[in-house]
């Protein structure tokens, strides 16, 4: 039996609707073939975007969606893909299998999508091999609404009223991918380019994500930030509002991650754990922020992170194609329950990568759309977005079957609605055991109760013979008497409850 423990007068801070944002590169069948199809295909679309596509995503409520990359955005150009689709210069995906990418989605497409999909612009520039000008026209041309080049550009191609741009992404992965460089030089260069990433409409300010460590490396949050922040005015908290973390849960060695779908009991611990292992990281690159940032004015944006197993087999290695099971979905909902404790810091975090690569939501092939087990633990957890965290904790044990690979049996998280609504979002990671929950509300009781779970068999998954194999479903194994709740929590699985309360 656990006992979890919620103090609805202790707010923790505001869980921000971004932290369940998404991620879209031109990588293998993301972009094409994913979202974007072409007006002129069978498939049903709204200006060349998949309406089924649009229409899923709409349902677990996007908040915003990175895009180009990735590897692939220091290596795009992006006047390349504005004006008349036949003039647009083609190139060599150099990164993501060598294919050539036509450039037909390009910036007024990426604007339409998210206009479709109600979301907010999240687009990662070009540090690694674009010029300070390229990507200071860039903003010009999305974000300018008066009289310049970029902006006079954007109308002869069709779009009078400039889009909003919430965010900017300074470069990606640069000390890998994106440059190599060493943390000195790359804050160096941060500086710069960042300096001309302008706010050319005053109220609508661009925050900039300038671009945080792979993983652990400490060294390089560390010396970043010295550098971003030497010679700074302290009013403008250094010079970035962002400073993003990518981290992969990857269960093997990099030559060998591992199946997405067929996997021992062993590597379904070793792979919780090493999500779970999201919180050391959250912890303590934001306690090197804090020596900076104490009062927590820059957003750690973990805008990449998600499972990366071996490609499916059959499929181009250089496209990241997997499967997604139920493993997933324990991985998504631990990851959200840490970053919904950690949102004090975490502003906003991106899956990689929404459609038919890595940890996807969704997959398709041709016509048919599946929507994963991942997708139903975001369709649960929608419900904390833009609420206040609130204080709880669980006593739970650890489980695992390795030393070195625990975490514990069960996570929680619990926020607090504007209607005073409490959600409630649970992981249990034991492959066999159920757990009983005795539910404590301090000061409130308990008095209608909904709950809706995803479990099923550690690797069960959708396929698109079967693609409704693990879905959300009504949850009833709980008991509320007399203002107390309790429930009982199966393995292998996620639950969200909503509770209404009485004082
Ligand atoms: O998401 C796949 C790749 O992983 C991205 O392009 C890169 O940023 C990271 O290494």
């Amino acid at each position: 039996m656990a006992k979890l423990a919620i103090q609805p007068d202790k707010k923790i801070s505001k869980i921000r609707r971004e932290i369940y944002g998404h991620f879209s590169e031109h990588l293998g069948r993301c972009i094409y073939g994913g979202f974007y199809v072409g007006e002129n295909s069978p498939i049903p679309n709204v200006h060349g975007m998949r309406t089924d596509v649009v229409e899923a995503l709409r349902q677990i409520r996007i908040p915003v969606l990175r895009w180009p990359g990735g590897c692939f955005a220091d290596e795009y150009h992006w006047m390349d893909g504005i004006g008349p689709k036949a003039n647009r210069k083609k190139m060599v995906n150099t990164n993501w299998g060598g294919v050539t990418e036509d450039n037909s989605f390009g910036t007024h497409e990426y604007f339409e999508l998210c206009e479709q999909l109600g979301c907010e612009a999240y687009v990662n520039g070009n540090l690694g091999s674009g010029t300070v000008r390229e990507m200071s026209e860039w903003v010009e041309y999305i974000t300018f609404d008066g009289v310049s080049p970029m902006a006079d550009l954007r109308r002869a191609n069709g779009h009078e009223k400039p889009w909003k741009l919430p965010w900017f992404g300074v470069g990606n992965e640069n000390w890998g991918c994106g440059g190599n460089m060493l943390p000195e030089y790359y804050a160096n260069e941060y500086r710069r380019y960042q300096t001309f990433v302008r706010n050319y409409n005053n109220a609508e300010h661009i925050n900039k994500v300038c671009c945080g460590p792979n993983d652990s490396n400490y060294e390089w949050t560390r010396i970043v930030l010295e550098n971003c922040f030497r010679s700074c005015d302290p009013s403008l908290h250094g010079n970035l509002d962002g400073l993003s973390l990518h981290y992969y849960v990857v269960p093997g060695p990099w030559e060998n991650k591992g199946s997405a779908t067929d996997f021992d009991e062993k590597t379904w611990y070793k792979t919780l754990s090493k999500a779970y292992f999201m919180d050391e990281l959250l912890r303590k690159h934001s306690a090197i922020m804090d020596e900076f940032d104490p009062e927590r004015k820059i957003s750690l944006v973990v805008d990449e992170w998600g499972g990366w197993y071996d490609v499916e087999p059959g499929t181009n290695p250089g496209f990241l194609y997997q499967q997604n099971t139920v493993r997933d979905a324990l991985l998504a909902g631990i990851t959200l329950n840490v970053f919904n404790k950690h949102s004090s810091r975490v502003g906003m975090a991106n899956l990689a990568q929404t459609i038919n690569v890595l940890q996807s939501v969704i997959l398709t092939e041709g016509a048919d759309m599946i929507l994963t087990p991942t997708y139903h633990v975001f369709d649960l957890y929608k419900e904390h977005q833009g609420n206040m965290l609130l204080e709880s904790s669980i006593d739970t044990a650890s489980i695992g079957m390795e030393e070195e690979y625990q975490l514990p049996w069960i996570t929680e998280s619990v926020s607090e609605g504007e209607d005073g609504v409490l959600h409630i979002t649970l992981t249990n990671a034991s492959l066999t055991e159920a757990c009983p929950i005795d539910v404590e509300i301090s000061g409130r009781k308990a008095a209608a109760v909904q709950g809706e779970i995803v479990c099923g068999a550690m690797a069960a998954k959708n396929t698109f013979e079967e693609p409704q194999r693990v879905t959300a479903e009504k949850f009833s194994d709980f008991r509320c008497e007399n203002g107390a709740l309790s429930l009982t929590l199966p393995p292998r699985s996620v639950l969200h409850m909503n509770v209404r309360t009485d004082a």
